[in-house]
C-alpha cells in the first residue's frame, strides 16, 4: 500500500530506557508530526527503510562508559538524518563521536538556569537568553567531538547543549519534553520544523482517511466482530470500523456480570444513538461468576475472565459464520510496553494486556487504534461524531469489578460494590468533579470492621474510594477531593448501603501503588 501522507516525515524515537520516552512521543504528536518509539537496538537498515525525517535519542538511566550500557552504531550519525540526543542520548552521541563523558562532580537534578550562547536553529524564536530547564543527570560531556560546538551551559554543566557545525546533530543535557522546562515545546518544535523540515500532517481527520483506506484494502471482504465494553476505546474502534466497512463489522456486547450499575443499559442506548445495524447482546453473568467462584488471586481472576470472553466471542463468531477478525481497542501505550527495552512502565502494567486474551484464540486480532494515545482516541471519537458523554468517560478495566473486589467475588459482594460505586459517581457528577479526575471508583475490601449504628454494634464491610489525576494512566496522583465532598459521599454510602459501616479514601500515588487495587 502506498505510504500515506500522515506518516510522511515521521520521527523515530530510540528508547534508551528513560521514564520520559513516552512524553517525548506525546510532545512530537502534539506538534502534529507522526512519531514512533523504537528500541535502541533497531538495525540501521530498518531505520533507513523507514525513511524518518529525524531521530531522537531518549534519555536513560545508564552511564555511557559502563560496558553494558545500551548503545547504537556510530554509523547512525552518518545516515544524513538529523539527530537530537536528549540527556543520555546526548552523552552517547558525544561518546561515540569521540568526545568525553565523565561523572559530574556536581550532579544536577531538578530546575536549573540554562544560559544560551547561540540562539539559532534549536533555540530560535525563544526571545530570551536564559531558560529554566529540567535536569536529571549524573554524567557530563566535558570534551566535545570534533566539529561540534557548545550552544548553552549551566552553572555546573559547561556543555548543556551542543550542535554539530553543519547543524544536523544536536544534544541537550536537559529534558525539553517535561513541562518544567520553559519553552521546551518550542525547542522540540524547532528541531522538527527548522532542522528536520517535517510538516504538521498528523491530525485525526487525516488519521480517519488513512485508516479507512488501510482497513478496506487490508481486510478485503472479511467480516469482523467488534466487542463493545462500554468504554471509550472499544466504542471509537467500532465507530471507525463501521465507517470503513459498514455492515461487515458486527458489534457484540457481553454482559459478564462484572459491570457497573446501569452499564448494560447505557451501552445499548449509546449503540442505538450512534451506530446502525443490530447489537448482539449476550447475558453471560452466570457463566462468568461460576468460573470465578472461589478465585481469589488477581492474576487468576484476569486469566479466567480473558478465557471466558474469548470463548463467548468464538461461539458468536461460529454462530454468525465467516467472522475472521476480532477488533480490539489496544492503544499505543500498551504497544510501547511490549517493545520497551526497560523502564518503569514495562513492569507496572505487565499484568493487563488489555483484558488478557489467551494466545490460543482462533480469531485474528485487528487493532486499529494501536498508534494512538488516549487523548488522540478521544479526539478521533469526536471527529467520528461520538458524543462527549461517551468520550469523556473514565477508563474502566477489562476484567471489570472483579479486580475491585479484593478476595472472593459473589453476587452479594458485587451488589454492595455496585451501590457504593454508583453513589460515588453520582456525587462526582453532581458536584462537577467527574471531569476533573482521570478515574474514580469504589473498592470492596475483604475485611470487616466494628461500628456502631443507633445503639447497635455492627460488624460490616469496608469500602475504599479511589480517585486519581493522571495524563495517561502510566503515572497518577491521588485526587485532592474536597473534605466536604468526601464526607457527604461517605455518609451516603454508610447510610444507604446495608452491610457497609466504614469508608476509607486511598491516598497513594502511582508509583509505587497502581491505580486499580488488583
Ligand atoms: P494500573 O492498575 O496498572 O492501571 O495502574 C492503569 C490503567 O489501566 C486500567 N486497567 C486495565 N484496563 N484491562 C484494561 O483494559 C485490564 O486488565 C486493566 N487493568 C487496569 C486501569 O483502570 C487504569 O486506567
Amino acid at each position: 500500500m502506498k505510504s500515506l501522507d500522515i506518516h510522511k516525515g515521521k520521527v523515530l524515537i530510540l528508547d534508551f530506557g528513560s521514564q520520559y520516552t513516552q512524553l517525548i512521543a506525546r510532545r512530537v504528536r502534539e506538534l502534529r508530526v507522526y512519531c514512533e518509539i523504537v528500541p535502541f537496538f533497531i538495525p540501521l537498515e530498518e531505520i533507513e527503510h523507514l525513511h524518518p525525517s529525524g531521530l531522537i535519542l531518549s534519555g536513560g538511566p545508564a552511564s555511557v562508559y559502563n560496558p553494558k550500557a545500551p548503545s547504537c552504531p556510530k554509523e547512525l550519525f552518518a545516515l544524513n538524518i538529523p539527530v537530537l540526543g536528549i540527556c543520555y542520548g546526548m552523552q552517547l552521541m558525544a561518546h561515540l563521536l569521540g568526545g568525553k563523558v565523565v561523572p559530574s562532580p556536581m550532579r544536577e537534578y531538578g530546575r536549573t538556569q540554562l544560559i544560551i550562547a547561540d540562539g539559532q536553529d534549536l533555540f530560535q524564536g525563544l526571545g530570551v537568553e536564559a531558560l529554566t530547564v529540567w535536569m536529571s543527570h549524573g554524567d557530563t560531556v566535558v570534551e566535545l567531538p570534533d566539529h561540534f560546538q557548545t550552544i548553552a551551559h549551566t552553572e555546573n554543566c559547561p556543555t548543556a547543549a551542543m550542535r554539530s557545525v553543519d547543524g544536523r546533530l544536536f544534544g541537550l543535557q536537559f529534558h525539553p519534553e517535561v513541562v518544567h522546562t520553559q519553552n521546551g515545546t518550542q525547542i522540540i518544535k524547532n528541531f522538527l520544523f527548522q532542522v528536520c523540515h517535517c510538516s504538521p500532517l498528523w491530525n485525526m481527520q487525516s488519521f480517519i482517511e488513512y485508516s479507512v483506506k488501510k482497513i478496506r484494502s487490508e481486510m478485503g471482504k472479511a467480516q469482523v466482530l467488534c466487542a463493545l465494553s462500554g468504554g471509550v476505546d472499544s466504542t471509537v474502534a467500532a465507530a471507525l470500523l463501521q465507517r470503513a466497512i459498514g455492515s461487515r463489522s458486527r458489534c457484540i456486547f457481553v454482559d459478564n456480570g462484572l459491570l457497573r450499575a446501569g452499564e448494560a443499559q447505557r451501552v445499548l442506548e449509546t449503540f442505538k444513538d450512534n451506530f446502525t445495524g443490530e447489537l448482539i447482546f449476550r447475558d453471560t453473568a452466570e457463566r462468568f461468576l461460576e468460573k470465578l467462584n472461589g478465585v481469589i488471586d488477581p492474576e487468576e481472576k484476569r486469566k479466567v475472565i480473558g478465557r471466558e470472553f474469548i470463548s463467548v466471542f468464538e461461539e458468536e463468531a461460529d454462530r454468525l459464520g465467516a467472522i475472521e477478525y476480532l477488533v480490539q481497542g489496544t492503544l499505543y501505550p500498551d504497544v510501547i510496553e511490549s517493545i520497551s527495552y526497560k523502564g518503569p512502565s514495562a513492569t507496572i502494567k505487565s499484568h493487563h494486556n488489555v483484558g488478557g486474551l489467551p494466545e490460543a484464540m482462533e480469531l485474528k486480532l485487528l487493532e486499529p487504534l494501536r498508534e494512538l494515545f488516549k487523548d488522540e482516541v478521544r479526539e478521533l471519537g469526536k471527529e467520528l461524531g461520538l458524543p462527549a458523554r461517551v468520550l469523556e468517560r473514565h477508563p474502566f478495566p477489562g476484567p471489570g469489578l472483579a479486580v475491585r473486589i479484593t478476595g472472593e467475588i459473589t453476587p452479594e459482594r458485587l451488589d454492595t460494590l455496585r451501590q457504593a460505586d454508583a453513589i460515588f459517581l453520582e456525587e462526582l457528577h453532581q458536584s462537577g468533579l467527574y471531569d476533573q479526575v482521570w478515574q474514580a471508583f469504589a473498592i470492596l475490601l475483604p475485611i470487616k470492621t466494628v461500628g456502631v449504628m443507633g445503639d447497635e454494634r455492627t460488624y460490616e464491610n469496608v469500602v475504599a474510594l479511589r480517585a486519581v489525576t493522571s495524563l495517561d494512566g502510566m503515572t497518577a496522583d491521588w485526587a485532592k477531593l474536597p473534605h466536604t465532598f468526601l464526607e457527604k459521599t461517605s455518609n451516603r454510602i454508610i447510610n444507604e448501603i446495608k452491610g457497609v459501616n466504614r469508608v476509607v479514601y486511598d491516598i497513594s500515588s502511582k508509583p509505587p501503588s497502581t491505580i486499580e487495587w488488583e
